[in-house]
């Protein structure tokens, strides 16, 4: 039976055919003012959703009445109102394994970038400002040998385990809930990778890289004490979600603090406000959420946020289902 379907955010063209060969579709973009009416009223007829970046919160989900499945073209579920969707028992989809390797990539770019300086120099050569050699004031910091903390060990976390640990030769400290089996998920890790208790983890890291999906027990949880806690002269990289980070006690950790250097693909607010100082600190690489924005992976997410949704809306268990009772 044909159903009414609202794609909130852009979706491939053959993604969005697949959806209107079997469903009544509309496509609008709440963020998008003249949008806005078009997404109100199929808001209110919608019994799929699909889109990701907008807040479904629960005033949203009250416009919903006929709500049954939303398909989130994100593995991140923060931006959903996760108690009223199990109450209502509407289902949540979202996007896990697609991404990893492409985050990890992302990840890794930003430790690279930190640590060797690789934004900050390249722009002295393109302001004109390679007149002499680089002295000892602009060298960088060595990435391989260097210890690597994972604030967080899912899948992403395990694959830039992986590029640290046999990429370059650089033991790695995780802290998570509980132990991973690295017997049975990651055996390439064995030997290279160890749960460590945090305080043992923040005063031996090198890099400091967190991971952590946004949930109550985790929004403000790397605060003042624990970026004092860091290694003197530590990097600290962040790919999971800003509001892990208290960010004004990230710049005192740059500014009064010992860290060497930050780099960020998510903040507290995005996009990133323009007065927000961690926009132009010179020891700050920020970047605009990238992390899974390849076009293969892009497309990979749509692709199976949408095989979510068919499959939801024909009754059958999709792949990718997000457990709401651990709201
Ligand atoms: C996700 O899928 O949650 C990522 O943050 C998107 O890049």
């Amino acid at each position: 039976m044909r159903k009414k379907v609202l794609v909130f955010r852009e979706l491939p063209e053959d993604q969005l055919a697949r959806l209107q060969a079997a469903h009544d579709v509309t496509v609008a973009n709440p963020r998008v003012a003249a949008q806005r009416p078009a997404f109100d009223a199929a808001l209110a007829e919608a019994q799929g959703l699909i889109g990701s970046s907008f807040p479904v919160d629960d005033a949203l989900l009250a416009r919903a009445p006929k709500l049954e499945v939303i398909s989130s073209v994100s593995v991140g579920v923060d931006n959903y109102a996760l108690a009223a969707l199990h109450e209502r028992g509407i289902l949540l989809c979202h996007t896990p394994g697609v991404l990893d390797e492409t985050v990890a990539d992302t990840v890794f770019a930003l430790l690279m970038a930190t640590s060797r300086r690789v934004v900050e120099l390249s722009n002295l050569v393109r302001v004109g400002h390679w007149n002499k050699n680089i002295g000892e004031d602009l060298f960088g910091f060595d990435v391989h040998g260097k210890t690597l903390g994972l604030l967080g060990f899912g899948r992403i976390g395990q694959a830039i385990a992986r590029r640290a640990a046999l990429g370059f030769g650089m033991p790695v400290l995780y802290h998570a809930r509980r132990p991973v089996d690295l017997a049975a998920q990651a055996p390439e890790l064995q030997g290279h990778a160890a749960h460590t208790p945090l305080d043992e983890l923040l005063a031996r890291a090198d890099i400091v890289v967190a991971m952590l999906p946004l949930s109550d027990s985790t929004r403000g949880m790397i605060d003042a004490s624990v970026f004092a806690r860091m290694k003197p002269g530590a990097i600290f990289i962040n790919g999971g979600r800003g509001a892990t980070v208290q960010e004004p006690a990230l710049l005192a950790a740059l500014d009064h603090g010992t860290l060497r250097a930050a780099g960020l693909d998510v903040f507290a607010t995005e996009p990133l406000p323009n007065d927000s100082p961690l926009r132009t600190h010179a020891r700050v690489t920020p970047l605009p959420h990238i992390g899974s924005a390849t076009h293969e992976t892009r497309h990979a997410m749509a692709e199976l946020a949408t095989t979510n949704l068919l499959k939801a809306l024909a009754g059958e268990r999709p792949s990718a289902v997000y457990d709401t009772a651990f709201a």
